[in-house]
């Protein structure tokens, strides 16, 4: 039987539709609107693209939204300045400064200039410092949009292995924090699989849940995992096409042919993590607004 398609787009609107109702009640009641600072420095087309996506995404469901695009050779203080604006600005609530940043910034100094509280991206040492212990925090969007795609199709990962193929700060070592928590759709026994690991095929062929990011286009296949296992393909990459008009085109990290006729359910690219991260960044922006609202009343 063909894979079940988790079809992150369509779940990614239905929480869209929520957080947007939940939103115009904090309007009307609290005169609260969300609000979310985007910072863009240089010009990477990926990370363009990233940013005008999460963009578009606040304006669709009314949350107001700022995108500062600063010049590739700014200086670290100028940076840390603009942050501090925005810790202090009433009117926002969620900073993102997306990622990577140039060589000359150092990038664990930026994130822990924003205040953990407005941290949507869930990145600064505080808030992965309580995903670790399992307190309630801001969690990184894209592992937290992996559980709510999970758990809005009911599939349990309690006792589930989960192997993880990457050990990114982003995604990997997250998603393992996060899957390892005594909680539903967790509660998991986790594997992280990196750049060192000698047989990967040993280690993808136990997964009960496949979860890829290390950002090797259709570096997974059939042969690879066993029957019935949930994959989750996080990986974006460009691949030449020469029938496609830019010719170029978007494959995942899976071989979604082969792949998708042994698991049992799969994540499309795009379509599948892709809008379940924009939803959780949304969500993680309204949250914060609440938590500071709470916080000053
Ligand atoms: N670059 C790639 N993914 C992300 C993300 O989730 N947040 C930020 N800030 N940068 C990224």
């Amino acid at each position: 039987m063909p894979a079940i398609i988790l079809d992150g787009k369509k779940i990614a609107e239905e929480i869209k539709k929520e957080i947007k109702a939940e939103t115009e009640l904090l309007k009307t009641q609290f005169g609260i609107n969300p609000g979310l600072a985007f910072i863009l420095i240089g010009s990477n087309p990926a990370s363009e693209s990233y940013v005008k996506a999460k963009n578009r995404a606040c304006n669709e469901i009314g949350f107001f939204s700022i995108t500062e695009k600063l010049p590739e050779n700014i200086e670290q203080n100028v940076l840390i300045n603009l942050i501090e604006k925005y810790n202090k600005d009433k009117f926002i609530h969620g900073i993102l400064v997306q990622l990577p940043l140039p060589e000359h910034l150092d990038t664990n100094k930026i994130i822990e200039m924003i205040d953990y509280r407005k941290d949507v991206d869930g990145f600064h040492p505080i808030n992965v410092g309580k995903l670790v212990i399992g307190q309630d925090c801001l969690k990184p969007c894209t592992p937290a949009g992996i559980q709510e795609l999970l758990k809005r199709y009911n599939i349990k990962t309690t006792g589930k292995h989960i192997v993880i193929l990457g050990r990114s700060n982003i995604v990997g070592k997250p998603a393992a924090n996060i899957f390892l928590q005594k909680e539903n759709f967790a509660n998991a026994i986790v594997t992280i699989v990196h750049s060192s690991t000698d047989d990967i095929t040993k280690y993808t062929k136990q997964a009960d849940i496949l979860i890829c990011a290390m950002g090797k286009a259709e570096f997974i296949n059939g042969d690879m995992i066993k029957e019935g296992t949930i994959v989750i393909d996080v990986g974006i990459n460009k691949i030449p096409d020469s029938k496609s008009k830019t010719g170029y085109r978007i494959v995942g990290d899976v071989q979604f042919e082969s792949v998708s006729k042994i698991a049992y359910a799969i994540t499309p690219v795009p379509g599948g993590i892709g809008p379940m991260t924009i939803a959780m960044l949304l969500s993680n922006t309204l949250k914060a607004a609440k938590n500071i609202l709470y916080a000053n009343n």
